[in-house]
């Protein structure tokens, strides 16, 4: 999507639609939404005195403006007559005054982007609400690579994301614009304006300052994005193959060091818990490795970690058929990593990153692993297979060990769909968060608020660890029912020695039945933006 800064007053700008908030209550107007209801003649502050728009976020009032030719003020405007666009303005409640924080002004542009699509019109200029002032943690995180300290410029940041992801569509797989049925999808918004919501007379931030906002806006968005697609497409396109052709793409776009191991390297490397979920498949794994150095050769990098399981049966120890096509979405985690490392390159981010996909089918042959199985992992450790269901940990425990030992990290984080468990305990609006630093953990729930992409913490007490103790071998691969996604944390924990380390379980919030506006039914590419906020956070 294009998207342009204007400076233009509100009422003048020329666009088929332009939305702006209005917080709940009867007080003053905010200068934006002033200077429309003013061109509409007080049409809107009628209509709100009169208790037809409270400002609620779900409230909103169309309306249509006198065209830009015939506005009260003509200063500037563009000339009338022939071909002359219609020129809607779009009011829409935001909520309290006091809560207007990043993710209502997410939400706000997404919105907007939702009527637009509703009244098929591909572009939209937004007049962006500012922050609530009071709230110190508005403006989050300074540093280079993120100038949102400001919350002017975290506002325009959000306004950005909201938008971009509100206009993504997946439609490679339809054979025809119209698919089965009979009304056409409405075409996607692929242009839009912004402005912040400044009185006439106030400068705001500089010029720089707020494309820079956009830019990371952008890129977070694009990346977040880009994981959704991956998602979307289904098991049989999305191989893991298919993933590491990906990997190779963003390499030669970003100029990213590659490395991809197949089978055999996996056996050189004694992978033997991949292998062992890769076993009873006929596609063949791989573990995917994008670096970008961005910073000093001798700095240690962050790394990143997801889980690309691109189709997860759950092996002999299958899983019911009803909402099993949902298991494409297994490998998010992957899909995230690569997201989040696209949008590294694009912001050419001054900082050593390294992204680590293992990838890899959980299906049935002759040849797949047992329950009961004893299998031995990369760090030499040996795991009885209880249930072949819990792969994702498998595969993990080769990959987290894998990087542990190759990059000797700063801090790595990981994120998969990685528990059943994770649903049931937060459900779809939280990431289970947990690991081996408060440091690290701390930084992610930030990253969670400053994103809107939550993320709250589980223990990683020892006592549970029992829960873990097989008596033929070292490990097993689950912990029964009590507290799962935990048990799943600490069978993690086993593999990333020192290293400071957190693990996301996004088996809520990756996917499913859109819980924001911006989303749509599928892939949310949930966690691209928390990884990318903890990312820019060592920016400073
Ligand atoms: N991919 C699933 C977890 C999952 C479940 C993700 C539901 C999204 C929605 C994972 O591989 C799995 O099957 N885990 C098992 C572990 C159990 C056997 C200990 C689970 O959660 O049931
Ligand atoms: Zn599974
Ligand atoms: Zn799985």
């Amino acid at each position: 999507m294009k998207i342009r800064i204007l400076d233009q007053a509100p009422a003048r700008v020329h666009a088929p639609l332009v939305a702006v908030a209005v917080p709940r209550g009867n007080g003053d107007l905010s200068p934006g939404a002033l200077a429309l209801d003013a061109a509409l003649g007080g049409a809107f502050s009628r209509a709100r005195a009169a208790g037809d728009f409270d400002g609620r976020d779900e409230a909103s009032l169309l309306f249509y403006a006198p065209s830009a030719g015939e506005a009260p003020d003509q200063d500037g405007a563009p000339q009338g007559g022939e071909g002359r666009e219609l020129r809607r303005f779009l009011f829409l409640g935001i909520g309290d005054a006091e809560k207007i924080d990043r993710s209502a002004v997410r939400s706000f542009a997404a919105r907007a982007v939702r009527r637009a699509e509703s009244l098929r019109l591909t572009e939209l200029h937004l007049v962006v609400p500012r922050l609530h002032r009071s709230d110190k943690a508005q403006g989050g995180e300074g540093g280079e690579g993120n100038p949102a300290g400001d919350p002017d410029l975290a506002a325009l940041q959000a306004a950005t994301e909201g938008l971009i992801l509100a206009a993504w569509d997946f439609r490679e797989l339809r054979s025809s614009p119209t698919g089965a049925s009979s009304t056409p999808p409405p075409p996607l918004v692929s242009r839009g304006a912004l402005a912040l919501d400044l009185a006439p007379d106030e400068a705001g931030p500089d010029d720089d300052a707020q494309a820079r906002s956009v830019r990371l806006g952008q890129a977070l968005a694009q990346g977040e994005n880009f994981a959704r697609t991956l998602q979307q497409r289904p098991a049989n396109v999305a191989t893991p193959e298919h993933l590491a052709g990906v990997a190779l793409q963003l390499a030669e776009d970003h100029e990213f060091e590659v490395t991809i191991l197949g089978p055999r390297e996996m056996e050189r490397e004694n992978m033997g818990a991949l292998l062992a979920v890769a076993a009873g498949s006929e596609q063949e794994p791989r573990l995917i490795v994008l670096e970008h150095r961005g910073g000093e050769d001798k700095d240690p990098p962050l790394v990143l970690v997801g889980k690309g399981l691109t189709f997860d049966t759950g092996g002999i120890s299958i899983k019911p058929a009803l909402g099993m096509e949902d298991m494409k979405f297994d490998m998010s985690g992957g899909a995230a990593v690569l997201g989040a490392m696209k949008a590294i390159g694009m912001l050419g981010l001054p900082l050593n990153v390294v992204g680590v996909v293992p990838a890899s089918e959980n299906l049935i042959n002759g040849r797949a692993t047992k329950p009961g199985d004893v299998i031995r992992t990369r760090a030499g450790k040996t795991v009885e297979v209880i249930n072949t269901d819990a792969e994702g940990r498998l595969i993990l425990a080769d990959a987290l060990h894998y990087a542990v030992e190759r990059f000797s990290p700063r801090a790595m984080v990981d994120c998969a769909t990685l528990t059943g468990a994770c649903v049931i305990a937060l459900g779809h609006h939280a990431s289970a968060l947990m690991g081996t630093d408060e440091g690290v953990i701390q930084a992610l729930r930030e990253a969670g608020d400053r994103s809107g992409e939550r993320c709250w913490p589980l223990p990683l007490w020892a006592a549970y660890r029992k829960q873990l103790e097989s008596p033929v071998a070292d490990l097993k691969n689950v912990g029964g029912r009590p507290a799962g996604s935990i048990t799943a944390g600490l069978f993690l924990r086993e593999f990333v020695g020192d290293t400071p380390w957190a693990h996301l379980d996004i088996a809520g919030t990756a996917y499913g039945e859109p819980v924001e506006p911006w989303q749509r039914k599928g892939g949310f590419g949930v966690p691209t933006r928390v990884l990318l906020e903890w990312v820019l956070s060592h920016t400073t």
